[in-house]
């Protein structure tokens, strides 16, 4: 099988080879997904625990359902960001929970790296559905699959993804992603939102939407992550707005067809105007939810099929 994983623990790890098979296994799964019975049986018998350290809707309900789908008996647990601690508490609740015998573990943690720590200990797959302000590897992948579907291809798209880049998982993971498969991408926000070392990221740097946007086949909209800034980043949200939120207006300097992405939740107003969210000839919202669903079934039963092969290959002990 082209796809060697054990975790999906972020888009630096996976080859080209290996996403291209991840989506098209996840186009079946859309097919799947459009009938009126969804079942499969890819994942049965197998436990699925979601471990959700940090606030989640879309992401974890979308978990649930591919699991589900697939057969899984899937347990969301609990997680209280603030009754939990980094280090030895992360690491002793995963080690409770292995006792258990999970196969698939789908953590998000406010601390980047957490979720390959905590991989490094259980016996079971681990997907990362979130780390601080590290990776988002399913966020991109369905970005991916969003935009491969939309355009006809994952390759030589001149793709723009603005705004709150530095404290954008997704933005880190779209830019590995993007950059994999051949595309060229330009970040665009003011410098105080874009990385410290952004000019080695080897991607092209705007402050300027006009200018960043231009010609783009694909504009993707960033919220402003309030939550993990401590003051000072933008002057007000109406002048960021001005500036950078995007508008009709500012679109038409993209190309005709562009398509606009928001990987949710939106702050309508305040990086993008609601009507052009809501406009379903340009914006490809919905899509890329729907499209989150598949790709977690393509994920988990890929890791499902490498788990279960490297069980059969386990010495038997005597
Ligand atoms: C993103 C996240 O959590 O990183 N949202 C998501 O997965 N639905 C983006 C964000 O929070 O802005």
């Amino acid at each position: 099988m082209v796809f060697r994983q054990k975790h999906l623990l972020g888009i630096e790890q996976l080859h080209p080879e290996e996403i291209t098979a991840l989506l098209d296994l996840a186009d079946q799964y859309v097919d799947l997904n459009r009938r009126d019975v969804k079942h499969s049986e890819a994942l049965r018998g197998l436990t699925q625990i979601n471990m959700f350290f940090e606030n989640s809707t879309r992401t974890q309900a979308s978990f649930e359902i591919a699991g589900k789908r697939l057969g899984a008996d899937v347990m969301n647990m609990a997680m209280q960001a603030s009754s939990i601690k980094k280090g030895e508490t992360l690491i002793d609740t995963a080690m409770t929970l292995n006792a258990m015998h999970p196969d698939l573990l789908v953590v998000r943690h406010p601390h980047s790296g957490a979720v390959d720590l905590l991989a490094q200990k259980v016996n079971c797959a681990v997907l990362n559905a979130g780390d601080g302000k590290h990776e988002h590897p399913t966020q991109a992948l369905l970005d991916a699959l969003t935009i491969r579907r939309s355009k006809g291809r994952l390759h030589r798209l001149n793709i723009a993804i603005c705004g709150d880049v530095t404290h954008s998982r997704v933005a880190r993971s779209n830019m590995i992603l993007l950059g994999k498969m051949e595309n060229r991408v330009r970040l665009v926000g003011p410098p105080t939102l874009m990385p410290s070392q952004v000019d080695q990221l080897g991607v092209e740097v705007y402050d300027d939407m006009a200018e960043g946007i231009k010609d783009a086949d694909v504009v993707m909209m960033l919220r402003l992550q309030k939550e993990r800034m401590d003051g000072g980043f933008i002057p007000s949200e109406r002048e960021y707005y001005h500036r950078y939120g995007l508008d009709a207006e500012k679109l038409a300097h993209a190309k005709d067809d562009a398509i606009v992405m928001h990987p949710g939740p939106m702050n309508r107003g305040v990086e993008i105007d609601g009507e052009l969210a809501d406009d379903i000839n340009r914006s490809v919202i919905q899509d890329q939810v729907e499209m989150g669903v598949a790709v977690r079934m393509a994920a988990m039963d890929l890791l499902a099929r490498n788990l279960r092969e490297a069980r059969q290959n386990q010495p038997v002990e005597v």
